[in-house]
């Protein structure tokens, strides 16, 4: 009886530190769904951890904090809105490029 609360306690013990690894940063992973294109993954992980961005560096100038506040389309990114004021070739890799479609459109 002892023993399986002492196993009990450090597999919870054991469990805090991955649970905290889990965590998604800042809002997750995303999926939009446009109507004549694969769906597209925004990784707030990759963004942040990889990237070392800030909130502000997209919250709130390009994006508000919940899924869908602004219709994106492929027209406005391609003029620089949304994901294209740093998907343009300069900061990051250019949305006109169709090397690139697959990279976001999986
Ligand atoms: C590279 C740009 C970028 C950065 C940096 C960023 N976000 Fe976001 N975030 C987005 C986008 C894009 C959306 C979706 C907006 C939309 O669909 O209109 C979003 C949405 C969200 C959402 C809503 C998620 C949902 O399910 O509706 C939350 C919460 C959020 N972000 C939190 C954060 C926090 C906290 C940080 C900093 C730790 C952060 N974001 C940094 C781009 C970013
Ligand atoms: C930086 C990421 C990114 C790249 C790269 C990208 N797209 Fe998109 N694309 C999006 C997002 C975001 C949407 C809008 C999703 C939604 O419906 O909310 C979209 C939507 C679309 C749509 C739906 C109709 C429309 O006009 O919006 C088409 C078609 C499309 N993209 C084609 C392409 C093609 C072709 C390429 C390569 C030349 C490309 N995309 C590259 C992110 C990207
Ligand atoms: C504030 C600038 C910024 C904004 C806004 C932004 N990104 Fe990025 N994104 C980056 C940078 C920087 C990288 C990494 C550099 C590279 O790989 O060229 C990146 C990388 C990516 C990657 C590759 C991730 C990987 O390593 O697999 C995808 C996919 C992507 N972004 C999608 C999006 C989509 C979709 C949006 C819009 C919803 C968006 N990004 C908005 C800056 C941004």
């Amino acid at each position: 009886m002892k023993k399986m609360f002492v196993m009990a306690m450090i597999s919870g013990c054991l469990s805090i530190p991955l649970v905290a690894l889990a965590q998604p940063a800042g809002g997750g992973d995303l999926t939009f769904t446009p109507q004549n294109a694969p769906p597209v993954v925004f990784s707030h992980n990759k963004h942040l951890k990889e990237q070392g961005l800030k909130c502000s560096g997209c919250h709130y100038q390009f994006f508000q904090m919940a899924q869908g506040s602004y219709k994106m389309d492929m027209g406005k990114i391609t003029k620089g809105e949304f994901c294209g004021r740093c998907h343009s070739g300069r900061v990051s890799f250019d949305v006109q490029d169709p090397q690139n479609c697959s990279r976001c459109h999986q």
